[in-house]
């Protein structure tokens, strides 16, 4: 859809207040264009799925990638998010349906394998404009028993914007957190007694490292993230570290569509993450091969070179005053604290790659590939800052750390980590970065939050003390920092539905 749009954006960038003017050539040719759209989405869902076809191997995306077609790749990438997914690449979990007859779906997913719950990623990526958020009737039902609705954890699905900026902080937090690692190593055995350093990355605190002369190390003071210093930042929970994994999961707990990357990997614990089918059709709908590992790179570059939301201040004087006295409130109250205003990236090179099976691997360089609007130096006012000025600022508000938020929003099980990282406590949750956040109620992880003010006052556990200073502003005070909340949104594109 995404890509739809930008294609007609010059009559669709409707970013100016309005006009007196009428857009009815514009419209109609927006309309003309949404019907091209969808005759072709009907095409593609009834006939051949040509993209999922197109890319059986990794070889098109490394053509693209050397051609530097970043405009095709993007629009295959496009296509594969939309395109409503036809039963005949595999389509479900269970035994095949006689022919003719539909796939039941099953909302309620199983374990870990997932259900049937959609047939495109969009279905629960669009509230809020392309590429967005779940609404609050789309709870998505995960790991729970395939049938009572009870014995689901409920989800919200986030918007998927200026992900592979998020993804390349990631990986340069890690790197800073593994120099560390190294470093600690190599003093213990310098000295040959145990030796324990701060873990810190841009100004993020990870608490603490101590490693014994023999080369062990303790990581039971390792804070936010994971004892291997992995950051993890996408999932409620900090599930997964990069898109690939997550596109790959989403494709079979979702759809049920299997890559051979998947099956590689899970080969051990069939039964658990695949299926109990026979080999080669773990999820036993008489599919074989569903997928190569190509399909989640291609939707992990899609997602990576995805524009970026963007803050807009009001624009009438007295409004954008309160705004800005808003966004201090957010430092003063201790909301930056978690919801870490800017993180900066210096490399922007960005490595997708399959995690086994058939190898597929491509490197996109976002500063060119992504879309605007990229990261960039806008008048935000100044950031508290670490002394690291150099890189793109992307303002994500978030620490891609996890938090204990107390009971209230606990959920009663762990989450277990897919790549064998041990589990998240029911309590503990990855800070939801807060780019965007105008445009994708509900709110929280189970979208039981309807609005932003609701959401805070669900805080608890180590965001206790901010929720309660936000409890006790003056309503003035509390007003400007709503408002502010709301200028973090995406620029504006006109649909047409
Ligand atoms: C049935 C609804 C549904 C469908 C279909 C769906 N998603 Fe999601 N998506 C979710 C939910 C719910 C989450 C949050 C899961 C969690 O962390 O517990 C999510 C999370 C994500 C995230 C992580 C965002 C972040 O900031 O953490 C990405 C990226 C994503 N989905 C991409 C996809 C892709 C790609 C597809 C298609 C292959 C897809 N989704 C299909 C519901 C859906
Ligand atoms: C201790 C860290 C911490 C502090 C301090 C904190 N938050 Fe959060 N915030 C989180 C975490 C973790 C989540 C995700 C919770 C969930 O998904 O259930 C979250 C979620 C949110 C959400 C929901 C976002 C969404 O898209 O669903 C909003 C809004 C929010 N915080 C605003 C604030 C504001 C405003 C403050 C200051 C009053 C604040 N937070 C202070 C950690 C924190």
């Amino acid at each position: 859809m995404a890509g739809r749009v930008v294609g007609a954006a010059a009559l669709l960038a409707l970013a100016a207040p309005a006009r007196a003017q009428p857009l009815d050539p514009q419209a109609d040719e927006a309309v003309a264009l949404y019907r091209l759209a969808r005759a072709e989405a009907l095409r593609r869902a009834t006939d051949v799925n040509e993209v999922f076809e197109l890319v059986v191997g990794g070889g098109v995306l490394a053509e693209l990638v050397g051609r530097r077609d970043w405009d095709t790749l993007f629009t295959l990438g496009d296509e594969a998010f939309d395109v409503e997914l036809p039963r005949r690449v595999g389509l479900g979990q269970g035994a095949a349906p006689p022919p003719g007859q539909p796939h039941r779906p099953a909302p309620v997913h199983l374990g870990e394998r997932g259900g049937l719950d959609a047939s495109s990623c969009r279905a629960c990526h669009f509230s809020g404009g392309p590429d967005g958020a779940g609404t609050a009737t789309q709870v998505a039902l995960l790991r729970g028993d395939g049938l009572a609705l009870a014995s689901a954890t409920r989800r919200d699905a986030p918007h998927v914007m200026g992900l592979g900026w998020i993804s390349l902080l990631a990986r340069e937090l890690e790197a800073d957190l593994d120099r560390t690692r190294r470093l600690v190593i190599a003093d213990a055995a310098a000295l040959g007694t145990p030796q324990t350093l701060p873990l810190r990355a841009q100004g993020l605190d990870f608490g603490r490292l101590t490693a014994t002369p023999d080369g062990g190390l303790d990581t039971s003071e390792v804070s936010g993230i994971s004892p291997d210093l992995r950051v993890r930042p996408f999932g409620h929970k900090g599930r997964h570290p990069d898109l690939v994994a997550l596109a790959d999961e989403a494709l079979q707990i979702h759809f049920g569509l299997q890559s051979s990357a998947r099956v590689a990997r899970y080969a051990g614990e069939a039964a658990t993450y695949l299926g109990a089918g026979p080999a080669f059709d773990e999820d036993a709908d008489g599919v074989q091969a569903e997928l190569t590992g190509a399909q989640a790179v291609l939707l992990a570059a899609y997602l990576a070179v995805l524009p970026t939301p963007v803050i807009r201040p009001p624009t009438d004087p007295r409004l954008a005053l309160a705004s800005a006295r808003g966004r201090a409130v957010f430092g003063e109250v201790g909301c930056a604290a978690c919801h870490v205003p800017v993180l900066r990236v210096r490399q922007t090179d960005l490595r997708l790659a399959t995690a086994a099976g058939e190898p597929v691997e491509i490197t996109l360089p976002l500063a060119e590939a992504a879309r605007f609007p990229r990261p960039r130096q806008l008048d935000f006012g100044a950031e508290p800052d670490d002394g690291v000025q150099v890189g793109h600022p992307v303002f994500a508000f978030t620490d891609l750390r996890r938090h204990d938020l107390g009971p209230e929003l606990a959920e009663p099980a762990p989450e277990v980590l897919p790549d064998g990282a041990g589990a998240v406590p029911g309590s503990v949750w990855l800070t939801r970065s807060l780019w965007g956040l105008a445009d994708t109620a509900p709110y929280l992880h189970d979208g039981r939050a309807r609005t932003v003010a609701e959401a805070i006052e669900w805080h608890g556990g180590e965001a206790a003390a901010a929720r309660d200073a936000f409890r006790a502003l003056p309503a003035d005070d509390a007003r400007s920092l709503l408002l502010f909340l709301a200028s973090l949104t995406r620029e504006p594109v006109v649909l047409v539905e």
